[in-house]
């Protein structure tokens, strides 16, 4: 499957008011469908002070009015369905925001020191201790991420059963699956032990490291598989993909329950032959890979590859085995854009509005976009026509159909990342200077300019009959 994540704040604007909204996403899903993609997969449109971008929910059952209603939920469910794309919410189960209603109703829902301050060292992922003080009852409550996220317990039996009834919510109104948040924070050490000094690097770069701590302790107990088996048994047909920060081979747990998680290794690997293909090995190893290379959180691609090997990185990620993510506008080529300061961890930047046409804004809002809207290279979607961007990533999507088959790394040059997928074989130049191809891969039905089935330019890449 190919699921191409939707940020509804920047997709497409239906009233003016320049946010992105519900019923401009169901206006533009023609745009998904045309694209080749299987399903869509909308980060968090529910009522939200917007503190982490919505990733702070203050009901999980409904629409914030700056996204619409649930009538307009239902639409966007029908319209995709209609279309033969199946839907993805996201949800959020580690935290909820400091305004839901459960943190004063069940205080007991959440975690408590059980001092007049921190219960630990543990440090938050945007920076700061991960304890804050409540002004309205004087205890210190814990939060992973943002003081305005306090973290659920998910200990206490009330709160996967609460959330069950959340996620049987959704699936009642037709939504296929769910994109599930942090679940690697949905479990700490049941002691909240402090975390010990950190010996290296962390294994993913976090965004703050001003602990010096490794996060033993402040993420992924031991005991994390009887969570994620209860989300499991309120959603037991539906599509689950979680988003665990770990390396490949921490995911045991979780898959075991899931369909899959998102290869994070790949996202992070340097731009090299070896960490690539390094990356690749450990995720396909799990054989539940979801591949992505950017999304609301990290760069966009030609940020992170260079402008020269965004073509090959689109075409490793559309022809690795599984769930491929596409996040909004990287059809397009866009790039990050400016940050603007509505996020404190400064991702706006890789949250700039849609391009859609050459109108202002760029179709993206007939008002003031909350985000600037920033102009791709190969300009605005309705522009980009035969060897755009936006061609190469449908006929990309078109050829990944015909591919079947595990993944077999090949040998070959140093700087050359290359594999066979049954009948096919992909190969892709991450070095600087021209390399040569596989010798098992024929003539191309797919390359990038002046690549052929001999040699690959700096940034080559080719999908090819295996010979
Ligand atoms: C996930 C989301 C990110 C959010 C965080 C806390 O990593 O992708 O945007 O800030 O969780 O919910």
């Amino acid at each position: 499957m190919v699921v191409y994540q939707v940020y509804p704040r920047s997709f497409q604007d239906s009233d003016g008011d320049g946010v992105g909204d519900l019923d401009g996403v169901t206006a533009r899903l023609d745009h998904v469908a045309a694209l080749g993609a299987d399903a869509v997969w909308l980060s968090p449109f529910y009522p939200s002070p917007l503190a982490d971008g919505g990733y702070d929910v203050a009901d999980y059952r409904d629409v914030d009015p700056l996204f619409g209603t649930l009538a307009d939920a239902d639409a966007l469910i029908a319209a995709a369905h209609e279309r033969g794309l199946k839907v993805l919410f996201d949800v959020v189960p580690c935290h909820t925001s400091i305004e839901h209603p459960w943190f004063r109703e069940h205080p007991d829902w959440y975690v408590w020191s059980d001092r007049d301050g921190p219960q630990n060292n543990w440090r938050a992922t945007f920076g700061g201790p991960s304890w804050s003080r409540d002004e309205v009852s004087g205890r210190w409550y814990l939060h992973s991420f943002y003081p305005e996220q306090p973290d659920l317990d998910w200990r206490n039996p009330e709160v996967p059963r609460a959330f069950g009834e959340v996620l049987r919510f959704w699936l009642d109104r037709g939504v296929d699956g769910f994109r599930i948040d942090a679940l690697d924070r949905l479990m700490k050490d049941p002691q909240l032990r402090d975390d010990p000094p950190a010996s290296g690097p962390p294994p993913l770069p976090e965004a703050h490291m001003e602990g010096g701590l490794e996060q033993r302790n402040s993420r992924n107990a031991p005991d994390i598989g009887t969570a994620i088996a209860q989300l499991r048994a309120a959603a037991p047909d539906a599509l689950l993909v979680g988003e665990v920060y770990l390396l490949s081979n921490r995911l045991q747990p979780y898959l075991e329950h899931l369909d899959a998680c998102f290869c994070f290794e790949l996202l992070h690997a340097p731009w090299r032959a070896e960490p690539v293909r390094a990356a690749i090995a450990a995720a396909a190893a799990t054989g539940q890979a979801a591949w992505v290379l950017s999304n609301h959180d990290f760069p966009r691609l030609p940020d992170r590859v260079g402008p020269r090997n965004v073509r090959a990185a689109a075409l490793l990620l559309l022809t690795l085995p599984g769930l491929a993510f596409v996040y909004q506008g990287d059809e397009l080529g866009m790039a990050d854009g400016p940050d603007e300061g509505h996020d404190r961890a400064g991702r706006d930047r890789h949250r700039h509005p849609m391009a859609w046409d050459a109108s202002p804004n760029a179709g993206f809002t007939t008002g003031t976009p909350w985000l600037s809207v920033v102009a791709p290279a190969d300009g605005p979607a309705s522009e980009q026509r035969d060897g755009s961007m936006l061609d190469w990533y449908r006929s990309l999507i078109a050829l990944r159909r015909e591919l079947r088959g595990d993944l077999e790394l090949l040998g070959g040059e140093p700087d050359v990342v290359a594999f066979r997928r049954g009948e096919h074989v992909v190969a892709l130049n991450l070095g600087d200077a021209q390399a040569a191809a596989p010798a098992e891969a024929g003539e191309p039905l797919l390359a990038t300019p002046g690549a052929t089935a001999r040699a690959l330019p700096p940034g080559g890449a080719i999908v090819s009959p295996a010979t």
